[in-house]
């Protein structure tokens, strides 16, 4: 899918059928996080991935606002090194490069951000150095589930022209 067709379809997903991910489009998906750019290029992440159903299904209890977690085909816990100063910023832009090519291949993906990160930092032997910064279901899902267009504020809202508060066609 070209990218701006693909930035302007994509859509949290929460539900997912079921399907086995080919191994080379996981490998993508984790490629894109990896290959993000950072500040100063410290890359300050690592990456989890979960295909163990058993283990999919124990995020459920850890995921407090994504329990779905536990229907995805594959899920990525994105840990972020606080010794960097924009590991948040940086590993945010690992995310939407591995939430953008899934939904290049068909897969649907979902922020989580309320976790029981202690709770989870435990289950998944994760070091008291990093932070969980969220947890990234994927999986293939019902048509019917996007497309239903983005509710955004409009053009006029968000942007100015040349200095702020100026519109564009003013
Ligand atoms: C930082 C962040 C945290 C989010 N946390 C959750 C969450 O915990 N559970 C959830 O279902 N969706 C979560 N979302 C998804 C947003 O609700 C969603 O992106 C927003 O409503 C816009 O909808 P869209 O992604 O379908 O365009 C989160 C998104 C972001 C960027």
């Amino acid at each position: 899918m070209e990218v701006f067709e693909c930035v302007k379809t994509l859509s949290s997903i929460r539900s997912f059928v079921t399907g086995d991910v080919p191994e080379e489009v996981i490998g993508e998906v984790m490629e894109s996080g990896r290959l993000a750019p950072s500040a100063r290029n410290q890359q300050p992440w690592e990456f989890i991935l979960v295909t163990d159903r058993g283990v999919l299904k124990g995020l459920e209890k850890y995921c407090t606002s994504g329990k779905f977690v536990s229907e995805a085909a594959f899920a990525v816990v994105v840990l972020t090194d606080p010794s960097s100063k924009w590991h948040e910023v940086d590993s945010t832009r690992a995310v939407q490069n591995m939430v953008l090519t899934a939904w290049g291949r068909g897969l649907g993906s979902c922020w989580i951000g309320m976790i029981d990160k202690k709770g989870l930092a435990q289950y998944l032997g994760i070091p008291g150095s990093l932070n969980i910064l969220t947890v990234l279901p994927f999986g293939y899902f019902d048509d019917g589930l996007s497309g239903h267009g983005k509710s955004r504020k409009p053009p006029h809202e968000v942007f100015h022209l040349n200095r702020f508060g100026v519109k564009p066609g003013d």
